[in-house]
């Protein structure tokens, strides 16, 4: 088992079957002599694959009966915060727990600050917007994608407009995060296949970002080289445990990065096609790095940004040209695309030229696009779209 702290003071547990420390690690937490009164927040699927009984019994096991928030839903919203809060109000809640997706880690992030802070969840759209104290929060996450478990940002949508607020804070960020990669085998393939391509986006696309700085770049390079080479393995043989470890500790590296570097335009276009078609997030943002690589690596700096983070992986020379190493890292990327049995093009999910337009416009007001290393517009974003449009849509 290892354990590292990033930035925002996380400390990172690693190692399988972590989750036996999870009682002592909230009792440290907490800090007191008296067990905390503590709230798992959760799903129901997680519920159904025994993890929830299980973080109970270890609780348990040192004298702590957990209460469980289990209505956590996909995307959740501004009343999903409020329904977690009353829970926590009602067990006068000490310590939280998230364990799940990125959509758990985020409830319990939401309900923390509304519950210690009060108000609603739109009062901390931004960052540092909570002036008082918060309480602990352990995060367990059971899939290998967001990296929420390294984040200080909660992302919930407003109950009535569906727009996502970002909302952050130092003291949000969890203060301890577990990364148990046998949690991971309750995944069904496909989350396992867009979580994980989700998680390689956000290593190539925080990269290259405009806010990045060394401490994100050393997160980055690390959560590709696991990455790009552990997906494949799991996507091939779901029960290959070493490769899931790769993928927890990629994805995890890939969520401290983009707290600290920010995303790109993969994100933006990714956004109105999940809006419009439904297209789930990993599969989106996959879907249109290739061609946001592409367009990126017009800039001979970002290209030669693209050739050192292929370069670091082992799949290029360092000194390789940096344009022709952009394209392969492009191919790399539809390639795995097509290994996770996904289709390549939004065609295949009802998208069409006419609309691309309505797209490129809404691409371009999303706040990722700020961070793309070159300019992008709405010009720019109907040529990404039309390219994407353009590719076979058969994935084989
Ligand atoms: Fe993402």
């Amino acid at each position: 088992m290892t354990a590292f702290e990033l930035p925002a003071g996380t400390r990172v547990i690693v190692g399988l079957d972590a989750i036996d420390r999870l009682g002592e690690l909230a009792h440290e937490v907490h800090g007191r002599d008296a067990a905390p009164r503590t709230l798992v927040v959760t799903d129901p699927g997680i519920v159904a694959a025994g993890h929830v009984d299980r973080a109970c019994r270890i609780l348990a096991g040192v004298g702590i009966d957990a209460a469980v928030f289990d209505a956590v839903r996909e995307n959740p919203t501004s009343d999903d915060v409020d329904a977690c809060v009353d829970a926590a109000r009602a067990h006068r809640t000490e310590l939280l727990i998230g364990l799940g997706g990125g959509s758990s880690l985020d409830t319990a992030k939401g309900c923390n600050f509304v519950l210690t802070n009060g108000g609603r969840i739109h009062d901390y759209k931004g960052h540092g917007l909570a002036a008082e104290p918060m309480l602990p929060l352990i995060a367990i996450p059971t899939t290998s994608g967001t990296g929420s478990e390294c984040q200080s940002y909660a992302l919930i949508a407003d109950a009535t407009t569906h727009m996502k607020m970002a909302c952050g804070d130092p003291k949000a960020a969890p203060r301890i995060a577990i990364l148990d990669a046998s949690l991971t085998r309750s995944q069904p393939h496909a989350v396992t296949a867009c979580t994980g391509l989700d998680a390689i986006t956000h290593a190539v696309e925080a990269a290259v970002s405009t806010r990045g700085g060394d401490a994100s770049r050393r997160h980055a390079r690390e959560a590709f080289r696991l990455t790009i080479d552990a997906l494949p393995r799991v996507l091939a043989h779901g029960d290959d445990l070493d490769a899931r470890a790769d993928m927890h500790l990629g994805a995890a590296h890939a969520g401290a990065a983009i707290e600290l570097g920010m995303l790109g335009a993969a994100h933006s276009a990714a956004n109105p096609l999940t809006a419009h078609y439904a297209i789930t997030h990993g599969h989106a943002v996959a879907m249109m790095l290739p061609h946001v690589i592409r367009y990126n690596a017009g800039d001979d700096a970002v290209a030669a940004a693209y050739r050192d983070l292929f370069a670091s992986a082992g799949r290029v020379a360092p000194d390789a040209d940096a344009g022709l190493a952009a394209f392969a890292l492009a191919d790399a990327i539809e390639a795995l695309v097509r290994e996770a049995g996904l289709p390549l093009s939004p065609a295949a999910q009802g998208a069409t030229m006419d609309a691309v337009q309505t797209l490129a416009a809404e691409a371009a007001a999303q706040w990722t696009a700020r961070f793309n290393p070159r300019a992008v517009d709405a010009t720019a974003f109907e040529s990404l779209y039309r390219a994407a449009l353009a590719t076979e849509a058969d994935p084989t």
